[in-house]
Formats: C-alpha cells, sequence, structure tokens
C-alpha cells in the first residue's frame, strides 16, 4: 500500500505538478522543478495570498535581491544562530539531522529543542543507526551546522554574501526608506513573495523540505503601546488551536475556540497574531485546505527561533505526520534594533504626543570641551552616561558629583566641570522602534497541501478513477474543451471558437481532441481542471440556440449551457 506522499509525487511527475531537478544530470537532494500544471497552481497559489494578505489588507509589496552581503546576517542573528544539528555517519559519511533522527525513532516530538549534547546522549541512548548504511552512530558527534549558503559577491573574494534565508530580512533592511513610503505612520505592514535558500542537512517528502523555495511574507510593523488589530473581522472564526502547555501536559488536548475568544481567554497572547491566525484560517479554507486536517500549534519555549518570543505554527495533516507550512511569529523590536546597532540609518518612527509634553533635557555646551583629559579613552562612553542619567533623572546634577559606570568602571564626575545645563524642551513626539508581527507562508508547503488534501480516488462508469478536488481558485486550468469526435469540421470550428471566447476572457483554458470522451476526462480529472466543456452534434440541431454539455469534476454531473452563457458561467464559479 503506497502512502498518499508516494502516491501524489507519482501522480505529480506524471501529469507536470512537479519533479526532482537536474535528472539529466542526476539530480542533487532538494531542488525541484515545477512543470507546467505545477507552475500554474503555484503561481495562482501566490496570486491568491498576495490578494488577501497585500491588497486587501492595504499593505505594501516589495520585490528585494536573494543575496544580501554579509553584515546583513550579521545583524540580524542568521550568522551565529541560523543552524540545525548535524551528526554524520563515520562508515559512509553521510549527514543527518540529530533532532529528526531521534523523533522518528521515540516519541519526542521537540527533539530541536536539545543542546548538542543532549542530542548526541540521546542518540546513544537510543542506539540509532545511519539510515543510509546501518553503522553505529553512538559516539558521534553532533555539531550546530549554519543552513545559509554563501557565496562571492564580484570578482575576487573581497565581498562576501549570502542567499537570503527569509524574505523578511529584504523588508528589514530597507525600512528606512519604506517607512517614509507609509508617511512615517504605523500601523502598516509590508509583503515579499520569493525564493528563500537553506542548506538542508536532509531535504525530504519532495516539496516540503527543499534547499530552495518560495516564502510569501508579511512584516507587520506596529507600534506596541498604541495599535490594536481590529478583530470584529476574524473574531467570529473558528479554529483548531494546540498550545505549548496543552503539548507539555500529560493528558494535553487541543483547543477548539474562534479567535475572539483565543484573544480574550489570552491562550493567543498577542491580538495581531490573533487576527492573522483567523484570516489564514479562512483564506486556507478558500483555498482548499481541507480543515479537518489542519491546526495552529504554538512552539514551545526551546524550540521558537532566536528572533522570535511567540510563535504559532499552521500545520496540515498529511500521511498522519503535521507539517509546519506557515509560521505567526511576534518578533517584538528585535529586527529592527538589531540593524538600528549594526547599520547607519534611522530604524524608528517618530510618535507624536496627543499634545506636546514639556520635559527636562540635558544640554551640552558646544564650546566647551565635556570632560577632562583624566577620561582619556572612556570620555566617549562618560559623557553618553552623563546624557542618558540627565534624561533620566536631571535631579541628580543638583548635587556636586555624579557618578556613572561605563564598561564595569565607576566614574565620578564633579558636576561643574560635565558642562551639562539641564534645561527644558518642548517636545512633540518620541522616536519608537516598531514592533513586528509575521506570518510567514511556505508557498511549496501549501501547494503540497493543497495537491495531498484534493487526492481523491472513486470508481465512474465501473473504472477507478484518481482526481483532484482542488478548488477553481488555484485550480492550474480552469476548464478543458473537447469536440466530441475531431474528425467532424463543425464540431471542430465550434470548439475551437469556444477556446478562443474563453481565453480572451481570462480563462485558462485546455484543448483536447484525441482518444476517447471517457479518457479525456480522466486526464482532466487526474490534472484537477474543474470543468471540461464537450460539443456534441446534439447541441447544434434544431432551431434553438447552439448548447454545450459542462461536466463538473467531482460529481461527474453534466448539464447543458448556451454557448453564449459559457464564460459568464465559469467566471462566476472561480470567483466563488
Ligand atoms: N521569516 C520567518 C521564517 O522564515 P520559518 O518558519 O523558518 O520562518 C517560514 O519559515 C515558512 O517557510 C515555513 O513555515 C515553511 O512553510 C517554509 N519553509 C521553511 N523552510 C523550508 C524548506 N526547507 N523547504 C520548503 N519550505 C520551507
Amino acid at each position: 500500500e503506497r502512502t498518499e506522499g508516494e502516491r501524489l509525487t507519482e501522480l505529480a511527475k506524471r501529469r507536470g505538478y512537479y519533479f526532482g531537478s537536474s535528472d539529466a544530470y542526476g539530480g542533487v537532494a532538494g531542488f525541484y522543478t515545477y512543470g507546467p500544471q505545477g507552475a500554474a497552481l503555484k503561481s495562482n497559489v501566490e496570486d491568491a495570498w498576495r490578494d488577501r494578505f497585500a491588497v486587501q489588507e492595504g499593505n505594501m509589496e516589495i520585490d528585494a535581491p536573494t543575496i544580501m552581503p554579509e553584515p546583513v546576517f550579521e545583524a540580524s542573528g542568521h550568522l551565529d544562530g541560523f543552524d540545525d544539528m548535524l551528526v554524520e555517519c563515520a562508515e559512509c559519511g553521510e549527514s543527518h539531522r540529530a533532532d529528526h533522527l531521534i523523533e522518528d525513532n521515540s516519541d519526542l516530538e521537540d527533539a530541536e529543542t536539545l543542546s548538542v549534547e543532549e542530542a548526541a546522549e540521546r542518540i546513544a541512548d537510543l542506539g540509532l543507526v545511519c539510515p543510509n548504511c546501518g553503522a553505529d552512530l553512538a559516539g558521534q558527534s553532533v555539531e550546530d551546522f549554519n543552513l545559509m549558503f554563501e557565496t562571492n559577491i564580484g570578482p575576487g573574494s573581497s565581498t562576501a554574501g549570502y542567499l537570503r534565508p527569509e524574505t523578511a530580512q529584504g523588508i528589514f533592511v530597507e525600512f528606512p526608506r519604506i517607512k517614509e513610503y507609509a508617511r512615517n505612520r504605523l500601523p502598516f505592514g509590508v509583503t515579499q513573495v520569493g525564493r528563500a535558500y537553506r542548506n538542508e542537512i536532509s531535504p525530504r517528502k519532495s516539496i516540503v523540505r527543499t534547499r530552495e523555495f518560495t516564502q510569501a511574507e508579511l512584516e507587520q510593523f506596529v507600534d506596541p503601546e498604541r495599535d490594536e488589530p481590529d478583530l470584529s473581522s476574524v473574531e467570529d472564526v473558528e479554529v483548531l488551536l494546540y498550545p505549548a502547555d496543552e503539548q507539555q501536559a500529560d493528558d494535553g488536548d487541543y483547543v477548539e475556540t474562534t479567535i475572539g475568544a483565543a484573544v480574550e481567554d489570552g491562550i493567543v497572547a498577542n491580538a495581531w497574531v490573533g487576527y492573522f491566525l483567523g484570516v489564514a484560517q479562512e483564506w486556507y479554507e478558500r483555498i482548499g485546505v481541507d480543515v479537518d486536517r489542519f491546526r495552529f500549534r504554538q512552539h514551545l519555549p526551546g524550540e521558537l527561533a532566536h528572533y522570535s518570543s511567540d510563535c504559532w505554527d499552521a500545520e496540515s495533516e498529511v500521511d498522519g505526520d503535521w507539517i509546519e507550512i506557515a509560521g505567526f511569529s511576534y518578533r517584538s523590536d528585535y529586527d529592527l534594533s538589531k540593524h538600528a546597532e549594526h547599520a547607519d540609518e534611522d530604524f524608528t518612527v517618530f510618535r507624536q504626543y496627543d499634545e506636546p509634553k514639556t520635559v527636562e533635557r540635558a544640554v551640552v555646551d558646544p564650546d566647551m570641551s565635556v570632560l577632562g583629559p583624566e577620561f582619556g579613552g572612556a570620555a566617549g562612553g562618560v559623557k553618553q552616561a552623563l546624557e542618558t542619567l540627565a534624561e533620566r533623572d536631571p535631579d541628580a546634577f543638583d548635587a556636586d558629583e555624579v557618578t556613572v559606570e561605563v564598561d564595569g568602571e565607576s566614574y565620578a564626575v564633579d558636576t561643574d566641570v560635565t558642562n551639562f545645563a539641564v534645561e527644558e524642551q518642548t517636545e512633540s513626539g518620541e522616536h519608537v522602534t516598531p514592533h513586528v508581527v509575521e506570518p510567514s507562508f511556505g508557498v511549496d508547503r501549501t501547494v503540497y497541501t493543497l495537491l495531498a488534501h484534493a487526492y481523491e480516488e472513486d470508481e465512474v462508469d465501473d473504472e477507478e478513477r484518481t482526481y483532484l478536488s482542488l478548488a477553481p481558485a488555484v485550480a492550474p486550468r480552469d476548464v478543458g474543451v473537447f469536440p466530441l469526435v475531431s474528425n467532424v469540421d463543425e464540431l471542430v470550428d465550434l470548439a475551437e471558437d469556444i477556446v478562443d471566447d474563453l481565453r480572451t476572457a481570462g480563462l485558462s483554458v485546455f484543448y483536447d481532441d484525441s482518444g476517447s470522451i471517457g479518457r479525456r476526462y480522466r486526464r482532466q480529472d487526474e490534472v484537477g481542471t474543474p470543468f471540461c466543456i464537450t460539443v456534441d452534434r446534439d447541441g447544434l440541431e434544431g432551431d434553438s440556440e447552439t448548447t454545450v454539455t459542462i461536466r463538473e469534476r467531482d460529481s461527474g454531473r453534466q448539464v447543458r449551457v448556451p454557448v453564449d452563457a459559457l464564460a459568464a458561467e465559469l467566471e462566476s464559479v472561480r470567483a466563488d
């Protein structure tokens, strides 16, 4: 008995959805090419995502390069922290992901939360062997392996660059410019759909874990003290949640609730995250994810990415396994603060006060040296510490001496020589670093889920058939058009006219005049084409208007429709 995944991979290759790349040269693991159907399905998913998360939300979309210079990833933390645990077989040299090996061979579901030492211990305790050659893995060291692909920018090797491991950094890095387009007013969202690259230790499950994939990401920039999402459009959306504490409890269970209740009860701590879970639940349902095989699972504390303080994954079930298809992460001000530390730009937004405020500020006399030579190399740090102190506690300067700490050293400064004056100033606002809420979707995993959940087998006319019950909104082809027989000019001419008309109306049409009509239907069923139109003699006879039959894929039901009504009829189904 083949697994769902195996049946899908076979159908995907046969019908042009996806297949391993560069097969002519032996192929290389973790890279896939989308064939004609797959490319169309993927692009429809991307369009549907754009429509919902960019257009309908009123967000801005950008398109940044996929290669970025090293300092970006130094700042973002990816150079240091974007690792998976690797264990290499001493016998055959094959590399494996240590956490996956442990999960596959024990009850543990969160092995990625283990340290490298703990993972090595588990491997030994469980007596794990290399899946490739069967050699014992006990005693092998487990190491952190950075997932980024490195490259050189320009001739020579002077400038190191990396293929981006997430599209998000392209948005954060450009924040100082993008905020201007948003007129410096929070909240606003920026989206990007594009390729991301990770040198996965062990790519698996065809397009589920690859080394080059497509993300659709939204970075929602908010003022954490002021901005609240409008939950009214999603508060009644029903969701199946699997919170971290339930996962850790012995008899842990799902929570079936609504978005409104989940936010109110604090199950989902951040209201923006709650809002996007609701939008995503409805979006997934619309494009054809089976909601009975879908849940939101909260990350366990040790599982969180280095930038994230809370995260919920959207997960779909295939073959009894849960696959992470999107993450909804609360990134706080982590990214913008890091870039502000490393880059010479302003990553803040100006927050206007309701009323101008009078504040006390430290003012330095510009003509006088601030501190005497006795402070030597520490003078800059001491000056900064004094300024900070003057803002926080202006009264401290009433004393004869103030003490500040710089790099662990204490400096006592005579207030007469600081040359600081504390003055009253009127300020209209302050600079704040926005917080980020990030819905991040894997497009390939969405495609995989849609295909797996659409895969059906039944019997029609005593024959077994396989069909993909893809939603019309994303199916690669809208309609097949067939003349019943190919040797009657009248039928072929009318079928060709219908093809032209439907293509002009913007539909994706497949014309087929070869083989029996039953076989032509079966082929379109396997591709997932929602409708097939057949032109036959009956429709041309008599004085009444010309008609054709439309057959619906899942039920096989056929109805007769006037040719003139075809385009409108099909368009309305697609728009539903
Ligand atoms: N910017 C946040 C971020 O990148 P992530 O959870 O690492 O978060 C987001 O990735 C989504 O990208 C995942 O939920 C998954 O759908 C997709 N993804 C990640 N790694 C992938 C891979 N190797 N192959 C295919 N899709 C992947």
